[in-house]
Formats: C-alpha cells, sequence, structure tokens
C-alpha cells in the first residue's frame, strides 16, 4: 500500500525493484530518477565509507539521514540498475523518456545498464554545479550527467531548443536530503517530458522531483526505501499540493 495516495502524487515506501514489479505495463509516460552512485573511490573501502564522508565537504557541519544502497562494486551496480531499469522500461509507454542522473565514475556502468535494460541510449545532459568543491592542481569535477534514453522514439513536447547544459546551484540551507537535486534543475529537465503526463522516481530521496513533477502540473510516482526520507517526501508533496 503506497503510504501516499491522491490523483496527482502516489509514494511507495519499499524496495524500488519489488515495488516496480507491482506497477502495469505501458503506465508512465517519464522516468526520471536520481539512483544511489555507489560512487566515491577506486578500491571496495573507499566505496563502502559512509555516504555522508563520501559526499559531503569535509567542513560541511550538518547531518542527514542515512542513504542506503549506495556500497555496490561495479560488477553489482551495473547488473543491479540493470535490473531496476529494465522494470522501468516494461513500466514506461512506447515514446517514453528516461533521464537517470549519475557522476562521472559511475557514466560508463550506467550508460551500460541503460542499454543493457533495453532502453535506446540518447546523450548526456550536463549539470554544471559551480559550488562543487575546489581540488588544488587538477581539474574542478563539478559537473554531474544526467543520461537520455528512451523507449523507442520518443515523444516531443517542448517547442524550444533545448541546451544540454543547465547551471543551478545546490541550495544548502534548504536541503534536506544529503545528495538532493535542485528543484529549479528538475523543472528544467521535465520541460521534455510530456504535460500532465505520469512521471516515474524509484529513488525519490526527499521528494524534490516530486515537487518539480507537482509545480509544472505533472503526476508523480516515487519509491523510496529510507523511512526517514520516506516521511520527509511525503511531507514535502502534501505540503506542495496544499499550497
Ligand atoms: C541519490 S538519492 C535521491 C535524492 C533525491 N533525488 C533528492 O533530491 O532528494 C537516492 C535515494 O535512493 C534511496 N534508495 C536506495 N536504495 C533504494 C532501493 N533499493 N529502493 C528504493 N530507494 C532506494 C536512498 O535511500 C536515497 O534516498
Amino acid at each position: 500500500m503506497p503510504i501516499l495516495d491522491t490523483d496527482r502524487a502516489t509514494l511507495h515506501h519499499g524496495d524500488s525493484l519489488a515495488i516496480l514489479r507491482t506497477l502495469p505495463d505501458c503506465s508512465v509516460d517519464t522516468v526520471l530518477t536520481d539512483p544511489p552512485y555507489s560512487s566515491g573511490g577506486m578500491t571496495m573501502g573507499a566505496r563502502q565509507a559512509d555516504p555522508a564522508k563520501k559526499y559531503q565537504q569535509t567542513r560541511t557541519k550538518r547531518s542527514y539521514p542515512a542513504m542506503i544502497g549506495d556500497n555496490r562494486d561495479q560488477r553489482s551496480f551495473t547488473l543491479w540498475a540493470s535490473l531496476w531499469l529494465a522494470e522501468c522500461w516494461r513500466v514506461a509507454v512506447p515514446g517514453a523518456r528516461l533521464m537517470v542522473f549519475t557522476d562521472w565514475r559511475q557514466l560508463p556502468a550506467m550508460t551500460d545498464a541503460v542499454q543493457a535494460a533495453g532502453w535506446m541510449w540518447r546523450g548526456l545532459v550536463v549539470w554544471h554545479k559551480p559550488s562543487a568543491r575546489p581540488v588544488l592542481g587538477d581539474f574542478k569535477r563539478d559537473a554531474e550527467f544526467v543520461v537520455t534514453a528512451s523507449k523507442g522514439k520518443p515523444g516531443t513536447f517542448s517547442r524550444r531548443c533545448l541546451p544540454g547544459v543547465y547551471r543551478h546551484n545546490v541550495n544548502a540551507a534548504r536541503k534536506i536530503h544529503l545528495t538532493e537535486k535542485p528543484v529549479p534543475l528538475l523543472v528544467d529537465l521535465l520541460e521534455a517530458t510530456k504535460p500532465g503526463g505520469v512521471v516515474l522516481d524509484p529513488f525519490a530521496g526527499s521528494g524534490s522531483t516530486g515537487e518539480a513533477c507537482l509545480s509544472t502540473g505533472r503526476r508523480y510516482i516515487g519509491i523510496e526505501l529510507s523511512q526517514e526520507y520516506t516521511a520527509l517526501a511525503a511531507d514535502r508533496l502534501q505540503k506542495v499540493m496544499a499550497a
């Protein structure tokens, strides 16, 4: 049973793969999601470190609920991503778009998994985040990537030529999730998707994608494994719907 179920938003608490398997074929117009990256290092020890240490600048004092599922090794990450991406493909309508976040280290694994799951890889959108930490004597890693793909020929809904690079800072003061994505970035990404359509997000986190969907008139289906983040996301979605 979803913990939130209205005509504008549904939120499930549980494992994405298990819940995806309960959703009907060809029932969502878009998949926009930000899974755990399992990134942060070359070695197993580095990957298995606490995500709060891997992804947070050392001087940051804020703490967030624990992020689950972020410590797979490379082979199991690719296999696992292929499994949930294949379920997303089944649940998506023909012509649906997939947009999935990743970082530079996991980009090859994610593009392999996307294609293994049946999606047609279409390209990358770059999220430029100027607030990323500087690296002495090395290039600043101030970009994350959105792998874009489609289920067959994608629908075209925007009447603009959309950019390939979006620049948005993380709103550190407002964020409630360790790796929360800026809502304005998600709103920008939704411009390529069906107005009024159904957007599936199997890794909802704090519900930022849900907020972007609701604010642009799209229906949202989210799934989140962490009880704390599910509660935060449900609260956020209810507030946006009440506003
Ligand atoms: C990168 S975060 C998403 C952050 C979100 N985009 C936001 O802006 O708040 C990935 C989320 O996936 C959740 N997660 C990890 N494994 C999961 C699983 N098997 N099923 C559902 N959610 C999972 C984590 O708890 C985490 O909140």
